[in-house]
């Protein structure tokens, strides 16, 4: 499905009919990442799961950053016809979360926040950034993919499932330069989120893999801190990209969680 926001065009999928969940994929994915969710909790939930812009088929536009990526969520969820939503972002998708929430909130039904993090990139964190860009202008998205796949997944998923390792390398290796430069932009230059966590009084759940090297169980136990009332699950032998590596113990908790919501 496509949304029209302005001069930019979203692509989308959607399953379902119930309690709206919106998706947002992490760098550089796209919303295949999620497709374990798409199928799997479409019988008690709406699932919607959008591309950012430079992402799948969706067409780079404009400059990214994490507000511009919030407005386009919003986009999609007024195309999809949704007022309000859970909205679940993995890593960046909970950056984006995070700056939904500053610009958008009345749209926030509740958070999923898996593998993600609060705080800004470091110094040192940035110079990585900078050197990624070079490496996707000089060799492509091939490169960046082999780059990122060092820490995606956690050492279970490499010797459980190489073929979801392969799987989600091509899924990396597939995407616009564009988009994966305009990210890296976007990422480095993002605020710190941690003076948010005090205002969130939304039902927030905090997923993440107990072998995740990127933003580690402790980035989660501080967002679980910071956030009154949330809920904070470690799923067991997975990494970075948990929904795709421990699909049924990551829905099963998102059930879980789905029937926990206030009837509205
Ligand atoms: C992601 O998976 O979205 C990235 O690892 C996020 C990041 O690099 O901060």
């Amino acid at each position: 499905m496509i949304a029209t926001c302005g001069d930019r065009t979203l692509h989308y999928a959607a399953r379902g009919d119930g309690t709206p969940v919106l998706f947002v994929h992490g760098f550089p994915h796209d919303h295949t990442l999620w497709a374990a969710q798409l199928d799997g909790v479409a019988d008690v939930a709406r699932p919607i799961a959008l591309d950012l812009r430079g992402f799948g088929a969706s067409p780079y536009a404009g400059q990214a950053s994490m507000d511009a990526y919030a407005d386009d969520v919003a986009c999609v969820l007024d195309a999809a016809g949704v007022e309000r939503a859970v909205i679940a972002g993995l890593s960046m998708g909970g950056y984006v979360a995070f700056a939904l929430w500053r610009r958008h909130r009345a749209r926030v039904r509740g958070l999923v926040l898996a593998d993600t993090r609060a705080g800004a990139d470091t110094e040192a964190g940035r110079a990585t950034r900078r050197e990624l860009i070079a490496l996707a202008r000089e060799r492509g998205a091939d490169a960046v993919a082999e780059r990122m796949m060092e820490g995606m997944v956690g050492k279970s998923t490499r010797t459980r499932a190489p073929e979801l390792v392969s799987h989600l390398q091509a899924m990396l290796a597939r995407q616009s330069v564009d988009g994966i430069v305009g990210a890296l932009e976007a990422l480095l230059a993002r605020p710190d989120s941690t003076p948010d966590l005090a205002t969130i009084d939304v039902p927030t759940l905090m997923v993440v893999g107990d072998e995740d090297v990127l933003t580690p169980p402790r980035e989660s136990r501080t967002l679980h801190e910071g956030i009154r009332g949330s809920r904070l699950e470690v799923l067991a032998g997975a990494g970075h990209a948990s929904a795709a590596e421990r699909p049924a113990a990551f829905n099963h908790v998102l059930r879980d969680f789905l029937a926990t919501l206030p009837v509205e």
